[in-house]
């Protein structure tokens, strides 16, 4: 009895000295880092833990925008980014941000703390029980970051929840910016049929759920995260009961600008629907050009003004070209081929362009958690008609001053009669629409809104004060 004992508390002892002796060498290694920036030792610091800062996709941007945000409201806090980018350095790291994101960060209230052991959080290093293994393998990463260096509050930006409980244990405020939920009730009914597969799953989501409630600051990307993330939260045992935190809705601020330039009226704007998505199963491709098909058959009008159907999509790999094939031959099937354009892996230039040619655009996957591509259009000034679920329904076509801001349908025939609906409108709703649309999509997702939000989080006197 008293060996069991004994051997369940020898990890909680080995913890504590770790985390002692963390404690004992983060003075010297703070007053290291605010020296080498010339900064007053009561200097406070504010650290992010994201180990793929470099990666610039839309995680970055959240993180550099919520970085350029606090220098300018804070500029006597230090921001400190724990990455794993260990070949890339503070300058480089700078300018890609500056190129790729347009934002500029001060190097005076910056520091980068560089991880060697990322490899623990890849999953590749875990081919079974990948959840669990980067789970743990997130606390290890966690364990190098704090043997760096030891903030004074903490924000994970990249979904390891399990680091959370680590740092609090230290004494250091947390909380959490989530993208996506690592595993959430829903997702467990749909993905794991296998008994065996549900009991590992709600294991996972318990400790899940005990490390998410360490966060004091909550923040979540969509409404869609938010409910999966609230189901987390509410997870039995715990029910609403302990734990107070509340995850509140911070939308990522969209780089709208070169859209919203595009000329919002139908001079130049055709008979053109576009489609702007990668060539994967799940952005439901077919559907587009089925609702075509309908259109074509119920208002044969469209095929003397010679309507098109632009589809612009990336395509990675022999796959994406495979499905591509499909549409083509779909589309000779349904005799609508000379209405259909695919346009693959367009530069960054030539899609703007087709923004500004377009009157409708289509997105027709179901659940999508957000949809940048309808933001797009709809900043750009194309009348969006998006699927009815998820973020498209939620969060983006969404009623402005009272009036709509676009439309949304299911099924090929309601894709049809929405699209009818949008190039018959009278000159005045079409532009009206449009207005509505850009402005509301623009300010919206928009820096400001998103600065508000955050600040709206408390985050300073719940974390820092
Ligand atoms: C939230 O993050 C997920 C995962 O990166 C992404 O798929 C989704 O589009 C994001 N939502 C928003 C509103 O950006």
């Amino acid at each position: 009895m008293a060996n069991i004992l004994l051997i369940s508390l020898l990890p909680l002892s080995v913890l504590y000295l770790c985390i002692f002796y963390l404690r004992a060498r983060s003075a010297h290694q703070r007053r290291l880092v605010l020296d080498s920036l010339s900064l007053p030792s009561s200097t406070k610091a504010f650290a992010f833990f994201h180990p793929y800062c470099n990666a610039g996709g839309g995680g970055e941007r959240v993180l550099w925008t919520a970085i350029a945000y606090i220098q300018r409201t804070h500029p006597d806090l230090l921001c400190v980014v724990y990455t794993g980018d260990t070949s890339a350095t503070k300058s480089s790291i700078l300018e890609k941000i500056e190129s790729r994101f347009s934002i500029t960060l001060s190097p005076a209230t910056l520091h980068f703390v560089f991880l060697t052991r990322r490899k623990l959080v890849e999953d590749s290093t875990y081919p079974h029980f990948t959840l669990i293994g980067q789970s743990l393998g997130s606390v290890g990463l966690a364990l190098e970051a704090l043997s760096l260096f030891v903030p004074d509050a903490y924000i994970d930006t990249m979904g390891y929840a399990f680091t959370l409980p680590l740092v609090r244990l230290l004494g250091i405020p947390a909380g959490a910016y989530v993208h996506y939920p690592t595993v959430s009730p829903p997702m467990i009914a749909r993905a794991a049929a296998h008994p065996a597969k549900r009991v590992y799953y709600h294991a996972f989501m318990l400790l899940y759920a005990l490390a998410l409630r360490r966060a004091r600051v909550l923040m979540v990307n969509s409404s869609w995260t938010k409910t999966h993330v609230d189901a987390v939260l509410a997870y039995p045992p715990f029910g609403g009961r302990w734990g107070v935190v509340r995850s509140r809705v911070v939308y990522p601020a969209c780089d709208t600008r070169e859209m919203a330039r595009l000329p919002l009226t139908l001079g130049g704007r055709g008979r053109m629907v576009l489609s702007i998505a990668q060539f994967r199963p799940e952005k439901e491709h077919a559907k587009q050009v089925r609702a075509l098909y309908v259109l074509l058959k119920e208002y044969p009008e469209y095929t003397e003004q010679g309507i098109r159907l632009v589809m612009i999509g990336g395509c990675r790999n022999a796959e994406d070209e495979a499905r591509v094939e499909v549409l083509r031959k779909l589309a000779r099937e349904l005799s609508v081929e000379a209405h259909v354009e695919f346009v693959l892996n367009a530069p960054y230039p030539d899609m703007l362009a087709w923004l500004g040619r377009a009157s409708v655009g289509l997105n027709t996957m179901l659940d999508e958690h957000f949809g940048i591509n309808v933001v797009e259009f709809m900043a750009a000034g194309v009348i969006p008609i998006a699927h009815a679920s998820g973020g498209p329904l939620e969060d983006i076509v969404v009623k402005f001053q009272g009036q709509p801001t676009g439309y949304h349908a299911k099924t090929p025939e309601e894709f049809a009669s929405r699209i009818h609906e949008a190039l018959t409108l009278s000159p005045e709703e079409d532009l009206a629409i449009r207005q509505r649309a850009r402005t509301w999509a623009v300010q919206r997702f928009s820096e400001a809104e998103f600065e508000a939000a955050w600040e709206a989080s408390e985050w300073w006197s719940k974390l820092l004060a």
